[in-house]
C-alpha cells in the first residue's frame, strides 16, 4: 500500500512530536503493510509569513532524520516528502517557492473544516490552468460539505480527487463525517484514501483497517485501486482518472439535512 497523506516527519506539525516517536510511526506502517508513504506536513498560512527559508530548513532536517531512521532500522519503506497545503492566498508563493507537488503535478489541498471559501472554484480553475491538480484533502470533514455535499460536486467534475481519511469511514472521526465519507463512496466520489495519521493512539494509521473495510464492502480490486493504484498514479505524476458525479443529497432525507444544521 501507499499511504498519501500523514504527519510523520519529527518536530514541524503536530503530528509526530520527536525522532522516536517517528520511527514508531514508521515501524507501525510497515508493519500495516505500507510500502510507500508520501510525508505531509501541514502547511499554513502562518508557515509561509514566518519566511519560506525556515520552512524549508524544518522540512529538510525532518526529511534527513526520517531517512536515517528508515536506513538504521532497514525498515522495508519508501519516502517521499510533500506537503498537506491549508487553501490561503499565499498559494502562489508557496507553489513558486517550496516543493509541495506530488509526483510534480497534485497538491494536496485542505480547506477550513467550518468555512469554504465562495470563490473555490474560481481558485481551483486557476491552480489547474498552471498544469497542477489540487487533490481535495479529506472533503468528509468539512461542515459545509457535510450540510450540503452538492459544493463538493463542481470541483470533482473539474477533476479533482478526492482523498478520504480512514478514520473518518471506519467511524472514528465523529457521526457527520462518518455519514458524508459513507455517501462519497455511493457515489463513486473517493479517488484515494489516506491515513492522515497524526500519532499511534488518538490519530492512528488504520491502513490495514481500512485497506479490509474497503475489500470487504466494495471488494479487493477497488480497495487497491484506493490504497495502491491510483496513490501510484499520483507519486508518477499520472493522470487518476476522475469521472463526474451527482452528489445531489436527494439520498440524504430533510431530517438527515435539518439535523445536519442544528448539529454543527
Ligand atoms: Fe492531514
Amino acid at each position: 500500500m501507499i499511504d498519501i497523506h500523514n504527519h510523520m516527519l519529527p518536530a514541524v506539525d503536530d503530528g509526530a512530536k520527536n525522532d522516536d516517536m517517528a520511527l514508531s510511526m514508521l515501524k507501525e506502517a510497515v508493519k500495516q503493510g505500507v510500502e510507500h508513504l508520501v510525508l505531509t506536513p501541514h502547511l499554513y498560512e502562518a508557515d509561509i509569513i514566518k519566511g519560506t527559508g525556515e520552512w524549508k530548513a524544518k522540512i529538510e532536517k525532518g526529511k534527513h532524520t526520517v531517512m536515517e531512521l528508515v536506513k538504521a532500522h532497514e525498515l522495508p519503506v519508501e519516502v517521499t516528502v510533500a506537503a498537506e497545503v491549508r487553501y490561503q492566498d499565499m498559494l502562489p508563493i508557496i507553489l513558486e517557492e517550496l516543493e509541495v507537488l506530488i509526483g510534480g503535478k497534485y497538491i494536496l489541498l485542505e480547506f477550513s473544516f467550518h468555512s469554504v471559501p465562495n470563490n473555490l472554484e474560481r481558485i481551483i480553475y486557476e491552480i489547474t490552468r498552471k498544469g497542477i491538480i489540487p487533490i481535495i484533502a479529506h472533503p468528509e470533514r468539512i461542515k459545509p460539505w457535510q450540510q450540503d455535499p452538492k459544493r463538493l460536486e463542481e470541483l470533482i467534475n473539474m477533476g479533482c480527487p478526492t482523498q478520504l481519511d480512514i478514520g473518518s469511514f471506519l467511524g472514528s472521526l465523529g457521526p457527520n463525517t462518518e455519514k458524508l465519507a459513507h455517501f462519497l463512496f455511493d457515489r463513486d466520489a473517493v479517488h484515494l484514501v489516506g491515513s492522515d495519521s497524526h500519532n499511534l493512539e488518538a490519530r492512528p494509521l488504520y491502513s490495514k483497517p481500512g485497506y479490509d473495510w474497503l475489500s470487504e464492502r466494495y471488494g479487493a480490486e477497488y480497495a487497491d485501486l484506493l490504497l495502491k493504484e491510483n496513490p501510484g498514479k499520483i507519486l508518477r505524476g499520472d493522470p487518476v482518472e476522475v469521472y463526474p458525479v451527482n452528489l445531489e443529497p436527494a439520498a440524504m432525507s430533510m431530517k438527515d439535512k435539518l439535523l445536519n444544521m442544528f448539529k454543527s
